[in-house]
């Protein structure tokens, strides 16, 4: 995805403790490409590093004035969080992608349980807004280890009123238990964004749900245990470049080590930018980007962690 937007941060607010609200619009101020509740963008921060973060304010009109996202501080940060909260201030120019949306809401789903764990809320909040002004009938579970840290809380209160169930784990003694309320498929679909304890929560209480009813996205890839991988020959059909990738490396390490500078992001699995077509080749995906029938089709890869499941695999690159 190409960060080829011209912004400049017009405020920076915080929304609960240890998360900054962050305001962009549009250098020479027009308006801004339009994005459906779930999108994200990709923040070029000055410290050369790139990011996604969920657009809180995506719900699908023509076009945006500005767009917000929501950055939590990061105890594991890598450079992104700690950079934002600790020098990022109103008036800085960036440049930031065209929203994307891997996290979109179908149109068939008419009664909807949104579920938001920590930080997750910042695409939640927007799913909200636009289940709001469609008219559709949705549920918000919002959850956060305390109160004071779930942003945006006043104005999903405002927002959700009576379709709200709130959480916090340091009143009720832990993370909230889905397992039992979620026996029923009372909802033609959940969608839920936070941590990886939640979303593997969701996953096993939700594994007799009918297929596709069950979307979420992740801040975080899972951790990738190496054992058991076996190498496999890489054939990069439009360069001509060939290799074997092992055990321990990656498709987009081995790409690299042959010099192909390819694009990527998170390397988790998680963003969608290092998408590749596959020409032939068994995968063995291990992203959280494709749903389970664009898995089944074969024809696309995520090579910063997805690999091959036979002898041999040709990338259309
Ligand atoms: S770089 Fe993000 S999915 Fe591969």
């Amino acid at each position: 995805m190409s960060v080829d937007i011209d912004v400049i941060v017009s405020s920076v607010r915080a929304v609960a403790r240890d998360v900054l609200a962050i305001e962009l619009r549009h250098k020479s101020g027009q308006s801004l490409p339009a994005a459906q509740a779930g999108a994200h963008i990709d923040l070029a921060l000055p410290n050369g590093l790139v990011r996604q973060y969920s657009l809180v304010n995506a719900t699908g009109q023509k076009s945006a004035d500005s767009y917000v996202v929501a950055v939590g501080l990061d105890a594991n940060s890598r450079g992104g969080s700690v950079w934002i909260h600790d020098r990022l201030k109103a008036g800085q120019a960036m440049r930031v992608s065209a929203p994307r949306n891997l996290f979109e809401m179908a149109p068939e789903h008419r009664r909807v349980l949104l579920l938001a764990g920590g930080i997750g809320i910042t695409p939640i909040y927007a799913m909200a807004q636009a289940c709001a002004h469609q008219g559709l009938d949705f549920e918000l579970w919002a959850s956060a280890r305390s109160a004071p840290r779930l942003a945006y809380l006043e104005e999903i209160k405002n927002l959700a009123k009576g379709r709200l169930h709130l959480h916090f784990d340091d009143e009720q003694g832990g993370p909230m238990d889905l397992s039992s309320r979620l026996q029923q498929q009372q909802w033609g679909a959940v969608y839920a964004c936070g941590p990886a304890p939640m979303l593997d929560a969701l996953t096993a209480a939700t594994a007799h749900w009918t297929s596709g009813s069950v979307r979420m996205e992740r801040f975080k890839g899972a951790e990738v245990s190496t054992s058991g991988r076996k190498p496999f020959e890489l054939k990069l059909q439009k360069s001509g470049l060939s290799t074997t990738v092992n055990e321990n490396e990656s498709v987009l390490d081995a790409m690299e080590r042959l010099g192909v500078d390819y694009p990527w992001s998170c390397r988790e699995g998680i963003c969608g930018t290092c998408e590749a077509s596959v020409l032939s080749g068994e995968v063995q995906h291990l992203d959280f980007v494709l749903t389970p029938e664009e898995r089944a089709e074969q024809r696309r890869i995520m090579v910063c962690v997805s690999r091959c499941g036979g002898g041999s695999l040709v990338l259309d690159i």
